[in-house]
């Protein structure tokens, strides 16, 4: 048989940030293959969302390299690698509070717009047949989350498992390959973590996904491999399985218990 070399979606290597004196992240590497479920898993402050920041543009590396499908894609802005394929949703909610869910969803459909990103929002470059199609295609992404009856709300009138799945139907509507998840199971509880596991395997058929994540039995759920940072470091790397029975892993979480006394 012969091996086929799947070329890497995501390929991060030498990763360093540095703020002032604190290095946030520190020589890290991270690949995502087409098609799979990568968890980026860690204590608090270990720099997973200094990670995310780096892969999505809005944070440059103090050094390191980004490759997106083979090609160098470091020191783009985030703009750039939306319009890409690369799509995230942040540890907040980051909703637009002064527009209806169905226009917070359209504006992440931006990178679809053929008046170039940000025309709807805008208006400069706008075409009224985007935004027909836009809307529609927000619809959709709202139907699929099973939200469809809130399109007309406000956020901040909506309950927060509810906005949650806003903000996953924002970062999805693009038709990302790559959607960077920052804890989306924050503030969820029961069924709802159970849904929200079968909609980023469901996700998982048409994009690469790369999970951050608190919630444990999420990840070892949903995760192909898993990636874990300790204060900045990749301190160990594999399949759930591997993960979980790696020493350093369990010293990683046990250390932050002593240090906050749980
Ligand atoms: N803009 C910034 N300026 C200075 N320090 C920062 C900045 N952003 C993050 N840090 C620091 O970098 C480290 C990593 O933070 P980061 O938010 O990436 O952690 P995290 O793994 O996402 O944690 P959590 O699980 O709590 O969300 C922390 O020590 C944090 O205080
Ligand atoms: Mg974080």
């Amino acid at each position: 048989m012969t091996a086929i070399a799947t070329e890497d979606l995501l390929r991060a290597d030498g990763v360093t940030v540095r703020f002032g004196g604190l290095t946030a992240l520190d020589d890290v590497g991270l690949r995502v293959a087409p098609g799979t479920v990568v968890g980026l898993i860690g204590p608090n402050g270990a720099g997973k969302t200094t990670l995310f920041n780096v892969l999505s543009g809005v944070l440059r590396p103090t050094a390191g390299s980004l490759t997106w499908k083979g090609r160098t894609v470091s020191g783009q802005k985030s703009h750039r690698l939306a319009r890409a394929g690369i799509s995230r949703t942040f540890q907040g909610l980051n909703l637009f509070h002064k527009m209806t869910v169905l226009d917070n969803v359209v504006a992440g459909a931006d990178r679809l717009a053929r008046g170039g990103p940000l025309s709807l929002l805008t208006g400069f470059g706008h075409h009224h047949r985007d935004e027909a199609e836009l809307r529609d295609r927000a619809l959709a992404a709202l139907e699929r989350f099973g939200i469809a009856g809130t399109a007309h709300h406000y956020p901040s009138t909506l309950p927060y498992g509810i906005q949650k799945q806003v903000a996953l139907a924002r970062a999805c509507v693009g038709a990302p390959e790559l959607l960077l998840l920052d804890e989306p199971a924050s503030g969820l509880s029961g069924k709802q973590l159970d849904d929200l596991a079968a909609q980023i395997r469901g996700l998982s058929e048409d994009m690469a996904v790369v999970l951050v994540e608190h919630h444990m039995d999420l990840v070892m759920e949903v995760c192909d491999h898993i990636v874990v940072l300790n204060f900045g470091k990749v301190i160990s790397t594999g399949t759930p399985d591997e993960v979980r029975a790696d020493p350093a892993v369990m010293q990683a979480y046990l250390g932050t218990a002593e240090r906050s006394g749980r």
